[in-house]
């Protein structure tokens, strides 16, 4: 059975970002729809919406959180490395680079 779940980051009452995770009965999830909303990015908010993610899927005994990402969407990337994401596997479309997706192993997860 699938089960999903989303997120809301909220600052002083206001949504600054969501995203949104979709479980498998695998302990898996899949983490789809990360946005933090315009006028709120470049503000290090990205890690406190990814931090909530992660630590939902910690309580509900998930071990790894997977994502699929656009090659060139560098900020994105650099925020998923940052806390804790690696490149599993890069993604062809017609030979071309498409995009990487991304694995966190939760028990490698510290959480700050
Ligand atoms: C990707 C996204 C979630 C990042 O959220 P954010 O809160 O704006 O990002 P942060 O402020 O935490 O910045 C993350 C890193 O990127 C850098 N960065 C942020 N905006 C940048 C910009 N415009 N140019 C260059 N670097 C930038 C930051 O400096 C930070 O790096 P650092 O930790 O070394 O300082 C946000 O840009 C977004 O919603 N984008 C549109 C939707 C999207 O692409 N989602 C991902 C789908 S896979």
């Amino acid at each position: 059975m699938k089960q999903t779940k989303h997120i809301k980051l909220k600052r002083n009452k206001i949504t600054v970002g969501k995203c949104k995770l979709e479980i498998n009965n695998k302990r898996e999830a899949w983490l789809e729809e990360v946005l933090i909303y315009k006028k709120f990015r470049g503000l290090g908010y990205s890690k406190y919406l990814l931090r909530k993610a992660i630590l939902l899927m910690k309580r509900m005994k998930i071990l790894t959180i997977y994502l699929h990402v656009k090659h060139d969407n560098y900020i994105a990337i650099k925020s998923y490395k940052k806390i804790g994401f690696e490149i599993t596997r890069k993604n062809y479309d017609k030979n071309k680079l498409f995009g990487y997706t991304m694995k966190l192993s939760l028990n490698k997860f510290v959480p700050f």
